[in-house]
């Protein structure tokens, strides 16, 4: 692809002595969402740390943005949304991003801008310890959106959020890709792949499919997502035949 966002070709991550991420390869299309799914342990977490340039690699390539990835010009470009929210609980939310706007350089007015995209304005100025698990997820991909990056890498923004709260955040997504930016979201929800432009299905440390939505249900002979997976899953895990 000539213009991917992300390219990624014989990537192996070791974690905890094990080779948890095993000689993945993909490339994921710009200006589109790309959802990353799988089952808890698959990888996903791994596999967007490696992208954003956090992870220790043991081998293969990640090129991001054309740039390699960890690269410090990327940082500007990349908004990363953490699995687990790390931002400050004796802050407000409007405090806490005013503190990564000017960390990131990004423009005071992009506070408020981003506030409103996850609908946190009336809750603008609790503080961040005494919000909802939903609201508290919500303020973290706020930060992720500060600076209008090229790159969205939110690792399961709507967990833990009510199916409006959720719809609306998918429309924020598709808004943002419409508007230009490329998206990978992380989910193992399957019922969130549907709104995907392109998906990646990971298992035990491999991408089980590279795919569109349709492709996959055609490739699988099923409407349903979550059955194509599971098609995928028992395909890959049938013995090879071997001629006695
Ligand atoms: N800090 C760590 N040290 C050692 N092993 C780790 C560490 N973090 C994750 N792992 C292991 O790496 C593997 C992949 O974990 P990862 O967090 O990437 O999965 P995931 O798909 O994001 O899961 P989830 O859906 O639960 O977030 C798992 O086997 C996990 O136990
Ligand atoms: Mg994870």
């Amino acid at each position: 692809m000539a213009n991917s966002a992300i390219t990624v070709t014989g990537l192996r991550v070791v974690r905890g002595g094990r080779e948890v991420v095993k000689d993945i390869g993909f490339e994921t299309p710009r200006g589109r969402i790309t959802g990353l799914l799988g089952p808890s342990g698959c990888g996903k977490t791994t596999l967007m740390r490696s992208i954003v340039g956090v992870q220790i690699v043991a081998g293969g390539d990640v090129t991001v943005l054309d740039l390699p990835a960890g690269s410090p010009p990327l940082r500007r470009l990349i908004g990363y949304a953490t699995q687990n929210p790390a931002i400050y609980a004796d802050l407000t939310i409007a405090e806490a991003l005013r503190y990564f706007a000017s960390v990131l350089r990004a423009p005071l007015s992009d506070v408020d801008r981003v506030i409103a995209e996850v609908g946190l304005t009336d809750h603008a100025d609790k503080l961040v310890g005494s919000l909802s698990g939903g609201q508290h997820s919500r303020a973290n991909l706020a930060v992720a959106l500060l600076g209008k990056p090229e790159l969205l890498v939110l690792d399961e923004p709507t967990v833990g959020l009510d199916p409006l709260l959720r719809d609306e955040l998918w429309a924020l997504f598709r808004r943002l890709a419409d508007g230009g930016a490329t998206l990978l979201v992380s989910s193992h929800v399957m019922d969130e792949a549907a709104r995907c432009d392109h998906l990646l299905l990971m298992r035990e440390g491999r991408i089980l499919a590279d795919d569109t939505p349709d492709r996959l249900r055609e490739r699988t002979g099923t409407a349903d997502l979550e059955q194509a997976f599971l098609r995928l899953v028992r395909a890959a895990s049938k013995p090879e035949v071997t001629p006695s």
